[in-house]
């Protein structure tokens, strides 16, 4: 089978391209994606020379460019990780959300409907849902939780959702969605909470938390959210939507205190600053439809999988200190100087 993997020098999409191209290597994955400031080639380099590997460079919302990739490859599957994913700087400027999230999402299907595919996957998020009370840890997201968005980044992505469940119940397009709570692991750019506090605390610097610190994300490690995904594609029900989530809740607070300790570092680096505009408050997941339905078990614990995080962050200095340093954005040039 052929891939399009959309967004796949990304973070997830990354990891899901690694995925794919060491455990398929009967499949052909293809990786389009634009390269903006959140795309790093230097994340695909692992798997850059395998047969069952190419990368494009391009943008979901080009049309023309969509249309001859589309004709060209002959597509299988599209699996879209492409999007701005950024809830800060989708305050700060929030057009190129909605033209890539919403926009590129139409392109890709109207592609898919035109040359025929078996499954076009909407990589969604839990902040579809917008968010629950600090005090009812009762309270989970359903697939059945009304959307109810806080950020242009949530709003661009649930406009995009509801576009693919457009597109399934008008065209009969074979769709699937995945809401997935909040990603951490290899390849984050660090930007995010994780990876940002990793790459800060190394350097003896002030961890910036947002308000009081109290505000809940409920964890899954990246490898966990592939396999869900993965499984999705093969198993799962057309026109169906499938939250994904593994019950790590933390509190930010104790998210950056669990680094710091396991970094050696002490926790007056810790500095509370102003908080995000209209931040929201918990995320929580019921993933019980993905486990009972598919089988999807997580592998890991936010208590294994932070160790093994900030394991990869210190032996992988090379991929974060170049971004840190933007030398990054070479990375094409120097690479694909020969290939026109
Ligand atoms: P990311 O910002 O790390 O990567 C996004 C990728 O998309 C980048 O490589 C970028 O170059 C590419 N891209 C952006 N605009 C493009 C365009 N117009 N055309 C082609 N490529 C383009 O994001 P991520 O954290 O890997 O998230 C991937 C997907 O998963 C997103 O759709 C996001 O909404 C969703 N998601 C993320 C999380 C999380 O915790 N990070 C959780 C749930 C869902
Ligand atoms: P983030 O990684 O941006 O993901 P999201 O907003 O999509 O959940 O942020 C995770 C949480 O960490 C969120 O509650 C905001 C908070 N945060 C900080 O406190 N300080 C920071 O510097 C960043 C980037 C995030």
């Amino acid at each position: 089978m052929k891939f399009l993997v959309t967004g796949g020098a990304g973070f997830i999409g990354g990891n899901f391209a690694h995925y794919m191209v060491n455990t398929y290597p009967e499949d052909q994955i293809v990786v389009l994606d634009l390269l903006t400031y959140a795309g790093n080639l230097e994340t695909l380099e692992p798997i850059m020379e395998k047969p069952n590997f190419k990368f494009v460079k391009g943008d979901i919302r080009d049309r023309e460019l969509i249309d001859h990739l589309f004709a060209e490859e002959k597509f299988d599957m599209v699996v879209n990780f492409a999007a701005e994913t950024h809830v800060d700087r989708s305050v700060e400027d929030p057009e190129v959300f909605i033209t890539t999230n919403i926009l590129g999402t139409q392109v890709l299907m109207d592609a898919c409907r035109k040359y025929g595919i078996q499954r076009y996957h909407q990589v969604s998020t839990d902040e579809v849902y917008g968010d629950l009370p600090l005090d009812r840890p009762d309270l989970f997201f359903t697939e059945e939780t009304p959307i109810h968005t806080s950020s242009p980044y949530s709003a661009a992505k649930a406009g995009a959702d509801l576009l693919v469940q457009a597109y399934h119940r008008t065209f009969k397009l074979p769709v699937t969605i995945s809401r997935c709570s909040n990603n951490y692991g290899p390849y984050h750019f660090p930007e995010k909470l994780i990876p940002l506090m990793i790459s800060r605390a190394l350097a003896d610097e002030s961890l910036p938390v947002y308000g009081d610190g109290m505000n809940v994300r409920d964890w899954l490690h990246v490898y966990d959210h592939c396999t869900a995904i993965d499984l999705i594609l093969r198993k799962g029900r057309e026109g169906e939507v499938y939250n994904i989530g593994g019950h790590n809740e933390k509190t930010n607070l104790e998210v950056v205190k669990t680094i710091l300790a396991a970094l050696n570092k002490p926790e007056s680096l810790i500095h509370f600053v102003k908080d995000r505009p209209g931040h929201d408050l918990r995320y929580a997941m019921d993933p019980t439809k993905i486990e009972t339905e598919l089988g999807w078990k997580p592998k890991y614990t936010f208590e294994t999988g932070i160790p093994q995080t900030i394991d990869w962050y210190l032996t992988h200095r090379d991929w974060w200190e170049h971004i840190l340093q933007g030398d990054y954005q070479n990375y094409y040039k120097t690479m694909y100087k020969d290939r026109p």
